[in-house]
């Protein structure tokens, strides 16, 4: 494809501080000829270390999710300015498990998204339907709907620092990967969501990931999807070799 792929791990809710910097430091030295970004994104406690391991790397460390206020009484939250001011640059926002166990709706994904944004971060944005939703048959509506209300109020300026991540729902986690045809099926959709609102350009030059059980066996067939631009990697981005893989598989 035209675009520049990026490969981003998603740890979820794993690895300690020290854990980190290990992992870091066993993934760096297969990546390091990478011809697409490689991103972690790790716990907050974790970025300190893992920066620190990423350094003089082509590694960018990445934060699961930011707050949309600048600060203020919202206990157990972290603000996209306090992760800039840490020198973390990218953020995933409005993962579906954040949507499932946290109670996160569109509306604060739109919100965070524009707090992220404004303080001059790059945002991985999820979307993706469940399987009731697809066998409902709504997968596109839906999908559109999340992204045109996350996006609501981004510029095309800003779009450029926006990837979207399509991730089935029902196959995060489960091994049960979407086909390499309706992985890019939806990208696609996608694609046109963003050509309708931001125009061709924009539409051509936006990175949209697949995540969902991508692993070193299928990512190959999953990246050679022409609207399929990378990944966003949850359990495979904790073992190096199969990162790697994947990485691979992108350039
Ligand atoms: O953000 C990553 C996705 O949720 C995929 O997770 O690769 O473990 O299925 P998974």
């Amino acid at each position: 494809s035209l675009r520049k792929a990026v490969i981003a791990g998603n740890w979820k809710m794993n690895k300690t501080p020290t854990e980190a910097k290990e992992l870091i430091a066993a993934i760096a030295p297969l990546v390091k000829d990478a011809g697409c970004d490689v991103v972690a994104c790790t716990p907050f406690v974790d970025l300190s270390s893992a920066q620190e391991a990423a350094e003089g790397t082509n590694i960018q460390i990445g934060a699961e999710n930011c707050h949309w206020e600048k600060s203020g009484a919202y206990t157990g939250e972290i603000s996209a300015d306090m992760l800039v001011s840490m020198g973390v640059k990218i953020v995933i926002i409005g993962h579906s498990e954040r949507r499932q166990y946290f109670g996160e709706t569109d509306v604060t994904v739109q919100k965070r998204v524009r707090a992220a944004l404004d303080a001059g971060m790059t945002v991985i944005l999820c979307v993706g339907e469940t399987l009731e939703q697809r066998e409902q048959g709504i997968t596109s509506e839906l999908v559109a709907m999340q992204t045109k209300i996350a996006l609501g109020g981004v510029s095309a300026e800003e779009l450029k620092r926006v990837v979207i991540a399509y991730e089935p729902v029902w196959a995060i986690g489960t091994g049960k990967t979407a086909t390499a045809e309706q992985a890019n099926e939806v990208c696609h959709t996608i694609r046109e969501v963003i050509c309708e609102l931001y125009g061709k350009a924009s539409a051509d030059g936006i990175t949209i990931q697949y995540g969902g059980s991508m692993n070193a066996a299928n990512a190959a067939e999953l990246l050679a999807q022409p609207d399929v631009d990378g990944g966003l990697i949850g359990g495979a981005s904790l073992k190096p070799n199969d990162f790697a893989v994947i990485v691979e598989a992108a350039t």
